[in-house]
């Protein structure tokens, strides 16, 4: 889709990240993670779990599909944006994203649409990051935090991990984008021959899942909503789960969500675990970016932020973890 980048480059030549510390949004959080914690961003939309049942492609036509191959990761299969543009119109639009993303031209209307219709680049970033450290998933239960087209959780899924469980705050997205693309890479890993995609070109329709797909699909959790539902949600579950790596990309441009994100690696990530954070160093035009994050995180005193890459070329860019403080 023919989105605008509204954040990514400066409003005006005065904005720089200087503006950052006379401008300080971010909220303190209690030290002891979320029991104590004020709840500051307030609850915006409900968390609903999403089961697919019935192949999300086979009643789409002309859709197509583009292959994200980056150095030894397996090629990874993804719905191409335009399809969004071109197909708004018969598409299912409940929360009037598709319409809205169109109509005011954005790549994201705070707390209505949060951007998961596209893949941002530092999403691109850690998957570099990965190859280079050739990390391995298996076995490991991993969340994509802010997932959009769950591209992250798509290579974890595909490099053998033990459950991916897939958010972004908006419905459409995980039922029009990132069921889609699991599907189209469980597709693409079946050797059944029937309804691979290839260069591209929409796959044989057809309505049930083969067995390949639905062993890959047990391996999946969906939802959607905003951190605070989500989370409230996932503490209903018995037992809670707890992840071994959380991948979040392009997550921390608003500084009023910081509390809510810090919340869920509080209670969600497992006690040797990881998230790996991809970012840009600002977010021209919104406030966020990872001086401001970095600092939230220190105050809150609960993970300690390591730097793995900084990217140099064009808007800095930059990978971290952050893990629990012995
Ligand atoms: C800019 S998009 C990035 C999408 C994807 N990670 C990527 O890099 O391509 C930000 C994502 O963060 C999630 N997000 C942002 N704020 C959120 C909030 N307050 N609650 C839940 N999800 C949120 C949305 O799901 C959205 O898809």
């Amino acid at each position: 889709m023919a989105f605008s980048f509204n954040f990514d480059i400066p409003l005006n030549a005065e904005e720089t990240t200087d503006k950052e510390s006379t401008n300080d949004k971010a909220k303190y959080v209690d030290p002891k993670c979320s029991e104590a914690s004020p709840t500051v961003q307030k609850k915006m939309k409900n968390a609903l779990e999403h089961k697919p049942l019935l192949d999300p492609l086979s009643h789409l036509e002309n859709w197509v599909s583009e292959t994200i191959t980056i150095g030894s990761l397996p090629p990874l299969l993804c719905l191409n944006e335009s399809v969004f543009e071109r197909t708004a119109a018969e598409r299912e639009d409940t929360e009037e994203i598709l319409a809205k993303t169109l109509t005011e031209n954005s790549d994201l209307i705070s707390g209505v649409y949060e951007g998961g219709l596209k893949i941002w680049e530092c999403t691109y970033d850690l998957l570099e990051y990965i190859d280079d450290e050739g990390e391995i998933f298996s076995g490991k239960r991993i969340l994509d935090l802010g997932c959009g087209a769950g591209i992250l959780g798509i290579l974890a899924l595909k490099r053998g991990s033990g459950k991916v469980d897939f958010q972004d705050y908006n419905s459409t997205v995980i039922e029009q984008l990132t069921i889609p693309n699991v599907f189209l890479n469980c597709e693409n890993d079946s050797d059944d021959g029937e309804t691979g995609e290839k260069n591209g070109s929409p796959p044989t329709k057809k309505k049930a899942l083969n067995a390949s797909q639905k062993s890959l699909l047990d391996c999946c959790g969906f939802f959607s909503g905003d951190w605070n539902s989500f989370l409230a949600l996932m503490k209903t579950k018995n037992p809670s789960p707890k992840y071994d790596i959380i991948f979040t990309s392009e997550t921390i441009y608003n500084t009023d969500y910081y509390s809510s994100l810090h919340d869920v690696f509080c209670d969600l990530l497992a006690e040797n675990g990881i998230v790996y954070l991809a970012t840009k160093n600002h977010y021209f035009g919104v406030g966020g970016g990872l001086h401001m994050f970095q600092k939230f995180v220190e105050q809150n005193n609960v993970f300690q932020i390591k730097h793995l890459k900084d990217v140099e070329q064009g808007l800095k860019r930059h990978i971290v973890s952050l893990t629990f403080k012995k």
